[in-house]
């Protein structure tokens, strides 16, 4: 197996993806804060398959840290991260060191009004400006590619779509699939920093977004108030977790559902232990979207 590229300068990336696009090369781009996952891989090979040159970038991005002993006990294993992303088909690995990224404290931020503020961005503010500040930098180095980011982190995944939309970028945005392991746990790096107690009765969490959808898909429910208690129940009948939000939600701007029609998405989020678990699930209506735009007009 080839070793995929490292670089560790913000030119060194410019002239690789210019380079390739100049040779006709489609790009596409993998943004990673590294401790890769199956997860991760999903969309590397996702990337590879639909690419000719794969650049995924490995830095954990102290901007989005509210915590710092968050950022202090993030998973860091750079060989180990080139390793698997070469092995699912990247051909550059950026690492840049937080200095390169930013030789000066940047005076810029990058805030997505309305969508970063609730959901995570209540209970972590200023997240979400650290992940589009860092992701506006990322797409601006990588130029014109497709860039790949998963569903499990919904509301970054629409605050990039959003960023990318106003601020005219020339990338696509491709969101791709949770990855679950067999018992509907979603995969993160995060995992990692749960006792084997907390991971037993962490698949709790999908299973009350499965409530959820059973609620709006089974049983036709259209008062998001009950779709939120059906998940609310399962969260609360395991008492290790704190619930943080349990919603349906709009799947486009993320705002609560006013009556359930149509697509929806299934948020929640709790806290297990020292860990925050965050995942959700789309969830199809037999009501169709109409009633939702007849209600709100009315
Ligand atoms: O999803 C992540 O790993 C990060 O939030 C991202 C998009 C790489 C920005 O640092």
């Amino acid at each position: 197996m080839l070793s995929a590229t490292v670089l560790t300068r913000r030119d060194e990336l410019v002239a690789a993806l210019d380079a390739a696009r100049e040779r006709g090369a489609r790009v596409g781009l993998v943004p990673t804060m590294g401790a890769l996952h199956g997860g991760h891989l999903s969309l590397v090979r996702r990337a590879a398959a639909e690419n000719t040159t794969v650049a995924v970038t490995v830095y954990v991005n102290p901007l989005q840290f509210g915590d710092p002993g968050d950022l202090e006990r993030y998973p860091r294993d750079l060989d180990r991260d080139v390793e698997m992303a070469s092995a699912a088909g990247a051909d550059l690995v950026f690492a840049p060191e937080a200095e390169q990224m930013w030789p000066e404290p940047p005076a810029t931020s990058v805030h997505v009004t309305g969508l970063s503020e609730r959901w995570e961005g209540e209970v972590r503010p200023g997240h979400f400006d650290g992940v589009a500040t860092i992701v506006t930098k990322l797409l601006g180095l990588a130029g014109r590619c497709l860039a790949y980011f998963g569903e499990k982190d919904f509301q970054q995944l629409a605050v990039v779509r959003r960023l990318v939309t106003d601020l005219s970028l020339p990338v696509g945005i491709v969101g791709c699939p949770v990855v679950r392991y067999p018992d509907g746990l979603a995969l993160s790096s995060r995992n990692a920093h749960l006792s084997a107690e907390e991971r037993a009765v962490a698949p709790r969490l999908y299973a009350a977004l499965l409530a959820g959808r059973r609620a709006v898909e089974d049983d036709a429910v259209t008062d998001p108030g009950e779709v939120d208690g059906a998940m609310a129940a399962v969260l609360a009948s395991e008492p290790r977790f704190s619930t943080d939000y349990a919603a349906v939600v709009r799947p486009d701007d993320l705002s609560p559902a006013a009556v359930v029609a149509g697509q929806v998405r299934l948020l929640a989020a709790v806290r297990l232990g020292d860990v925050r678990l965050v995942d959700n699930l789309p969830a199809t209506s037999p009501h169709p979207e109409a009633a939702r735009s007849r209600s709100e007009d009315g």
